[in-house]
């Protein structure tokens, strides 16, 4: 089914964009896990429309209501459903797009898949709205993890050509989490700010990559060929809106070395063995060697652009143009770096309770 996901921990996705609200169902979860909400929200803040330059005006409280699943603070084990309301609708900014299709959005693929019969305003169950119960499956998987001493993190890895610091991959990253600019640099900080909003001046916008690091993730887990930690992970972050690359370690940059620059080399220790470097992302074989797990994901620019494009006339059945006018983030990368920890908490709380 497109919007679940998972073996162990199963998530399911529901609702669109200017339906009623949205939500996840998570089961398979195991009990008795504290799950602080207060720690929750606040990752779900950093989600949130307001919080980053170049974010969309819509303003959505994103509050989670649980259901079902946590009673007295701790995980039931039975399936937990987390609600969110769409408060902050404007359907009217859509009404031209049921008749124009945005050019990079799924206006035309949604009605060729459902026949017309999709909810089409603010893309439906395409949109990017649906990442916020993504954010919060991720925020309790995250606590999860975390008893277990994993600790997921990311930050923007560049937007357009400019590049953050990149992490080392051998070492525990800084936490940039409560910065509005995700990035370690804070004078790539402010070039990526002014970039965003020249971009957001000229209708248009700009993609971007964001970088994620696991410590803590053993050794010995995940499974070879097609079931691997790489295609786990690499298939729920392309379940992100937007996502079009995921590379690991050093990701597509492996066709230009050698073998003898690549390979990373073990030796003993009285803790065991280590490797002497990370290249491989802290996956081989499909299994985790105990090293940082290293990601990037790219994201496209934002589709919805308010300058003029060609596209077709559903009413006449002719070329168009069309020039959008809802509210729309200029940039997604800095909302999409809390969802990039998300899908990787759940993929890796998946892989870790699959023993
Ligand atoms: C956090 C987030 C926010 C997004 N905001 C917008 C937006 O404001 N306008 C828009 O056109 N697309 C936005 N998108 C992207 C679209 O949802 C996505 O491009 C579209 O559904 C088509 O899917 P695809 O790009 O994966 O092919 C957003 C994506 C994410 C992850």
């Amino acid at each position: 089914m497109s919007s679940m996901w998972g073996n162990k921990i199963k998530i399911s996705l529901f609702g669109e964009s200017h339906g009623a609200g949205i939500g996840v169902v998570m089961d398979g979860l195991p009990s008795g896990e504290l799950i602080d909400l207060d720690r929750a929200d606040i990752h779900m803040k950093r989600r949130s429309p307001g919080f980053q330059p170049g974010a969309t005006s819509r303003r959505e409280g994103d509050s989670v209501r649980v259901l079902s699943g946590i009673y007295n603070g701790k995980t039931t084990g039975t399936p937990l459903c987390a609600v969110i309301e769409n408060t902050d609708t404007r359907s009217g900014d859509y009404s031209k797009t049921a008749l124009l299709p945005r050019p990079g959005h799924a206006d035309l693929t949604g009605m060729a898949r459902y026949e017309g019969s999709n909810d089409p305003r603010g893309g439906g169950h395409f949109s990017g709205r649906l990442t916020a119960p993504l954010t919060f499956a991720g925020a309790v998987a995250m606590q999860i993890l975390e008893r277990r001493g994993i600790i997921v993190r990311a930050h923007i890895f560049s937007i357009g050509t400019l590049e953050d610091t990149p992490y080392d991959p051998m070492k525990l990253p800084e936490d940039c989490s409560e910065r509005s600019m995700p990035v370690l640099s804070e004078g790539q900080a402010l070039k990526m700010r002014e970039l965003i909003e020249t971009l957001r001046n000229d209708r248009d916008s700009i993609g971007g990559v964001v970088e994620c690091m696991v410590i803590g993730f053993p050794a010995g887990l995940g499974r070879p060929i097609f079931d691997n930690i790489e295609s786990r992970i690499a298939s729920i972050l392309f379940g992100i809106p937007a996502v079009k690359g995921v590379e690991f370690g050093r990701g597509f940059k492996v066709a230009q070395v050698r073998g003898s620059q690549n390979n990373d080399s073990p030796f003993m220790t009285e803790e065991g063995i280590r490797l002497r470097s990370n290249h491989a992302g802290g996956v081989e074989g499909g299994i985790s060697n105990g090293m940082p797990i290293l990601l990037r994901c790219a994201f496209k620019p934002t589709p919805s652009i308010g300058k003029p494009q060609h596209t077709v006339n559903l009413e006449t059945m002719s070329d168009d143009t069309v020039e959008i006018t809802g509210r729309h983030d200029s940039c997604i990368v800095p909302r999409a770096v809390p969802v990039v920890e998300a899908a990787v908490a759940v993929a890796l709380l998946d892989i870790l309770e699959e023993g």
